[in-house]
C-alpha cells in the first residue's frame, strides 16, 4: 500500500482549522514568523509550502526577509524581539544560513516554547527523556502517519538510515519511545544491506538516491522514504528505488507526496499546540 502524506496531510490540516477556530473563541489567534536571510529558491519554494498550509488553518503568517549580508548580532537581536512578541507563537529561521551566522547560535537563541521547528537543545533533551516537547516536523510527521496507518513500531526492529539532527537522530528516539528496537546507519556502516534487510520499519533518511533497493528490503516491511533528491531528469526522488521497494514492502511512502506534505502540516501543528500553551 502507498502511504499518501498528502490524504494524511489533509485530514490533519482539517482537524487543525478546527483547533484554531476554538483558540480564536478563547482570544489566542496563533501566529508563525519564517525568518529568510537571503533568496535562495529552494528556500523561498520550501517556505511557501508552510505559508500555504499556515493559511490553510488560520495561522497568522509572517515571512520576514533579510539580505545575505546580514550579521550574526543583528539576526540573533531580531529574534530576541520576536522572543518577546505575543503576537508570535512559532518561530522559525529558514536554514542554511549565510557562513557568517552560526545555525547553532540561531537555534539556541530562540525561546523554546516558541521553537516550533523543535530544533533548539532543550526541545531534543525534553523529547529524549519523554517530557512534553516540541518535535521536529519531519519525525513528528513520520511517527503521526504510521499511527494513522494503525503500524504499532513497538516491539518492531526500526532501522534509520542517515544520522542528521534535525530527522534521523530523532526519528530513532521518537520509535525508541514507541518500544520500537532501533538501530542507526550512516555513512560509514559497511553492510548497510545486511541491517536494512532486518528492518520491519525502514526509514530512508540519506538524501542519496536509490540507496535503498529492492533487495535491501524485507519482505512486508513498512518503508518510509524521507530523501528528498533531484534525479538527473531534474526529478524530485527519494532514497528508494519506487518500483522495486513496491514488490517487497507492505507500506511505503512517495517522493513527493509523502513526508513532505506531513512535514509541513506538524509545523502547523506545533505552533497552534505553542498557542494553546499560552492558555495555561
Ligand atoms: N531548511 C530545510 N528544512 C528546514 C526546516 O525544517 N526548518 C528550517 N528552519 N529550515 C529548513
Amino acid at each position: 500500500e502507498i502511504i499518501s502524506g498528502t490524504e494524511i496531510a489533509k485530514q490533519t490540516r482539517a482537524r487543525l482549522a478546527e483547533e484554531v477556530k476554538e483558540l480564536k473563541e478563547k482570544g489566542v489567534h496563533p501566529g508563525l514568523v519564517i525568518i529568510l536571510v537571503g533568496d535562495s529558491p529552494a528556500s523561498l519554494s520550501y517556505i511557501k509550502g508552510k505559508q500555504k498550509a499556515s493559511e490553510e488553518i488560520g495561522v497568522h503568517f509572517k515571512l520576514e526577509r533579510f539580505p545575505e549580508s546580514m550579521t550574526e548580532e543583528e539576526l540573533l537581536k531580531v529574534i530576541g524581539s520576536y522572543n518577546e512578541n505575543p503576537v508570535f507563537h512559532g518561530i522559525l529561521v529558514q536554514l542554511p544560513l549565510p557562513a557568517q551566522i552560526s545555525e547553532t547560535a540561531v537555534i539556541e537563541k530562540i525561546s523554546p516554547e516558541k521553537d516550533v521547528d523543535g530544533f533548539h537543545p532543550v526541545n531534543l533533551g525534553r523529547m529524549l527523556t519523554g517530557q512534553k516537547a516540541f518535535l521536529s516536523c519531519t519525525p513528528a510527521g513520520i511517527l503521526e502517519m504510521l499511527r494513522i496507518k494503525g503500524i504499532d513500531p513497538s516491539g518492531k526492529h526500526a532501522v534509520v538510515v542517515g544520522r542528521s539532527n534535525i530527522v534521523g537522530k530523532p526519528a530513532g528516539q521518537l520509535l525508541l519511545r514507541e518500544n520500537a528496537t532501533v538501530t542507526y546507519c550512516h555513512s560509514k556502516t559497511g553492510n548497510l544491506s545486511e541491517i536494512t534487510k532486518q528492518a520491519d520499519i525502514l526509514i530512508a533518511a540519506a538524501g542519496k538516491e536509490n540507496l535503498i533497493t529492492g533487495k535491501d528490503i524485507k519482505p512486508g516491511a513498512v518503508v518510509i522514504d524521507v530523501g528528498m533528491n533531484r534525479n538527473s531528469q531534474g526529478k524530485l526522488c527519494g532514497d528508494v528505488a519506487f518500483d522495486e521497494a513496491m514488490e517487497v514492502a507492505s507500506f511505503l511512502t512517495p517522493v513527493p507526496g509523502g513526508v513532505g506534505p506531513m512535514t509541513i502540516t506538524m509545523l502547523a501543528q506545533n505552533t497552534v499546540e505553542a498557542a494553546r500553551n499560552t492558555l495555561l
